[in-house]
């Protein structure tokens, strides 16, 4: 059964005006281990640890600025919010089709919060907390190519033309701000798009887009903002002692105007600067070291890297299944083709890296959970190719072949095909990635150990789930794996309100 909404109920949530409190008992454990004859062993104690969380209910007014607002993932997502607001629908070949929300997890996905008269009860993932309203959102951004938004969704090719008529006056006044571009860090096949950059040093170029940050929250009249990076994926930056670093060093580099700082490093030292959560989408090395340790001496929110939308997200699926069940992964050989501007910018061999680092180490920690599997230091053969094909436009096909050591030497090979639709794929995982931003900067906690409330590390790690490369502070794992990184977020979120974390035990039907 579904039901709409819900309050808990208990000792250890109180509700004020403008604040949830909750207490919590964290059940964790502590290892300890010692040589015996030369072998280690092992000892793991449970333990409990109290926590409380309070989170402030008050809902901003949010403004959220993507840098490459009129690419394929910034114009659909805007379109699709506007459908949504405007209650839109249009007609397919098959049917009437109403707007929704499908593939986002914050909008369309559930929880479940007990059993009632035998029956599992489910309530909307966004019933949890207070959570912004998509629709409340007002969008805004820049673009190296002037095109409004109502071009640059026709451009676009993603949604129905019938759609696209209606939105169409919405979207004419939407234009963004000029862009910081510099034709080093992109597919030189992107120059002909660019009629639309500051100008100036890197310094002047930053300093501008402070301005913008400011002018757009006062013309808005937004109480927070939230940037996104859904622009072109650059190449990696180098990272190099003395340049960036340390923060100190990545300063100086800027008043040096050094080249060697990326479009989206500018981007993401404005936003810290100005306290503006910062999420970078595509899988390049925005947060080089110097900018990760402003942002954690700043507190200021950044998350990324690189949307997890189509065969990652699978990859992250079915190794964990494989590895959990016992099986293993000995090859997994991924193909795609794309024919959008986002592959045909990938085409270029530097930009092709970013993105293959970032979907190569997705199957790590898996690998690593099962030394009965693997030997140390062993690991599947892992291969990843991307090819631009006009044709296909938007309609990204990746494909997939996972072989697998079963039993007594048996071999199991899995062959997906994947049709992505890739922007009707990533435009909801922008929303959830803003919406949990904004969110998150609205909970503090501390332990039992501590005595004061403090914010979440600066470095994201609760957006995880929607990642394809998690960024994670220094000494903390990696998570990849699906399921858990689901769980991680919404089990935070069930503690928020003095929930248990879901284990699936569910004893009352045993
Ligand atoms: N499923 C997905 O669509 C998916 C999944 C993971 C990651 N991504 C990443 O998201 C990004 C966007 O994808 P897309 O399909 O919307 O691409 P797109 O090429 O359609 O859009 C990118 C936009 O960014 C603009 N741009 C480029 N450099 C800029 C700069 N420095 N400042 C401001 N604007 C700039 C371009 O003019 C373009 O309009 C890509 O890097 C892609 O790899 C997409």
């Amino acid at each position: 059964m579904f039901i709409d909404s819900f309050k808990v109920e208990s000792q250890n949530v109180k509700y004020t005006e403008n604040e949830i409190h909750s207490m919590y008992d964290y059940q964790t454990t502590e290892l300890v281990h010692e040589s015996k004859n030369g072998a280690f062993q092992w000892t793991v104690k449970p333990k409990t640890v109290k926590y409380e969380f309070k989170t402030d209910t008050h809902l901003p007014k949010l403004g959220v600025m993507l840098v490459g607002w009129g690419g394929n993932n910034g114009s659909t997502l805007t379109a699709g919010v506007i459908a949504n607001r405007e209650g839109i629908s249009w007609a397919t070949k098959e049917k009437v089709q109403q707007a929704n929300y499908f593939g986002s997890l914050t909008q369309a996905s559930s929880i479940r919060v007990g059993s009632f008269n035998g029956e599992e009860i489910y309530a909307p993932f966004k019933s949890l907390l207070p959570m912004v309203n998509p629709e409340e959102i007002v969008f805004g951004g820049w673009d190296i190519s002037d095109m409004n938004l109502a071009d640059a969704m026709g451009r676009a090719k993603v949604l129905d033309i019938d759609l696209q008529k209606q939105l169409r006056p919405f979207m004419e006044d939407l234009v963004p701000l000029p862009g910081i571009f510099d034709p080093d860090f992109i597919a030189a096949n992107q120059g002909s798009r660019a009629n639309h950059v500051i100008k100036g040093t890197k310094k002047q170029q930053l300093e501008q887009v402070i301005k913008d940050i400011r002018e757009f929250k006062e013309k808005s009249k937004v109480e927070k903002v939230v940037v996104l990076w859904t622009a072109n994926t650059e190449r990696y930056s180098d990272v190099v002692v003395g340049l960036n670093d340390t923060t100190e060093n990545l300063m100086s580099s800027l008043e040096k105007d050094e080249a060697e700082i990326s479009p989206s490093t500018l981007y993401a030292i404005a936003c810290v600067l100005e306290n503006v959560p910062f999420i970078n989408g595509s899988p390049q090395n925005t947060f080089v070291p110097g900018l990760i340790e402003l942002a954690i001496e700043r507190n200021c929110l950044i998350g990324g890297d690189d949307f997890k939308s189509g065969q990652t997200k699978m990859k992250s699926v079915l190794v964990d299944f494989l590895v959990g069940a016992g099986i293993k992964p000995t090859s997994i050989v991924s193909y795609n083709h794309l024919g959008n501007n986002d592959g045909m910018n990938l085409s270029a061999p530097q930009t092709f890296r970013s993105k293959e680092i970032s979907k190569s180490n997705v199957v790590d920690d898996m690998v690593a959970s099962n030394g009965i599997l693997y030997e140390p230091g062993e690991h599947p053969d892992h291969v990843v190719v991307i090819k631009y094909v006009p044709y296909v436009g938007d309609s990204k096909r990746a494909m997939d072949e996972y072989t697998s050591e079963i039993f007594m030497g048996g071999t199991n090979t899995i062959v997906m095909h994947n049709t992505c639709e890739d922007s009707l794929l990533a435009a909801p995982i922008i929303l959830d990635l803003v919406l949990l931003a904004e969110l998150t900067t609205r909970i503090q906690f501390k332990s039992e150990n501590e005595g004061k409330f403090h914010s979440f590390h600066p470095v994201a790690t609760l957006l995880s789930y929607l990642s394809k490369a998690p960024l994670v502070p220094p000494g903390t794992p990696v998570v990849n794996a699906l399921s858990k990184q689901r769980a991680m977020l919404e089990n935070v979120l069930r503690a928020c309100v003095g929930l248990a974390p879901e284990n699936n035990m569910i004893l009352e039907y045993k």
